[in-house]
């Protein structure tokens, strides 16, 4: 049995996909749910599945052990980031080599970076006329969006695109590929 620890600091919708994906799996447990935003939906979406949250502040995950003791603990094998907005310290990259996966709403390397998520990614994609979008699921290095990509899916833009119907497309793309993705990279 592998373990999993969610990442993440908003809505949650991803999250809670993936803890239905593996609900009943004998291979992958979502074991963990660590969040720098104590009030968010992730936290709330997450209790009926019964996955204890860990809350720590940025100041924490950047100049302690706490978060890295807690993944001890929990004995830990993978991270998942799903809509994480902090960036993850070299400290935990370097324990967790080729073992956190980050889903990021854009076609990397195209929208990636600092200031890139969620439907700010959406906003620039439609203002520069994209014809085409998508989601990455990738490692995470150091650098923010740039670690080896494991899988992209698209979809189309249409004439009349908005930040809401490009949301939708978009989730409806994570929500169908990256549990099995996840599963993919883990049990290979
Ligand atoms: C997702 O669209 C994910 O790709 C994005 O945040 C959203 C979280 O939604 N992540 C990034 O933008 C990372 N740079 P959720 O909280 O409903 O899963």
């Amino acid at each position: 049995m592998k373990t999993i620890a969610i990442f993440g600091s908003g809505n949650g919708t991803n999250a809670q996909n993936i803890c239905n994906h593996f609900k009943y799996s004998k291979e992958i447990k979502v074991v963990l749910l660590c969040t720098n935003k104590k009030t968010s939906t992730i936290v709330s979406r997450l209790k009926k599945y019964s996955v204890p949250s860990f809350v720590f502040s940025k100041q924490e995950l950047n100049n302690s052990n706490l978060v890295i003791e807690k993944l001890k603990t929990f004995k830990v094998d993978y991270i998942i980031l799903a809509g994480f907005l902090l960036k993850i310290p070299k400290s935990v990259i370097d324990l967790f080599e080729n073992k956190i996966i980050n889903i990021h709403p854009s076609l990397l390397p195209k929208y990636g970076g600092k200031g890139m998520y969620g439907e700010n990614v959406h906003r620039n994609v439609i203002a520069n006329k994209e014809k085409e979008s998508g989601v990455s699921v990738h490692f995470v290095n150091n650098n923010y969006d740039e670690g080896v990509i494991i899988q992209q899916e698209k979809c189309l833009l249409c004439e009349d695109e908005t930040v809401s119907s490009l949301t939708e497309k978009i989730q409806f793309l994570e929500h169908k590929y990256f549990p099995s993705i996840i599963e993919k990279i883990i049990t290979k």
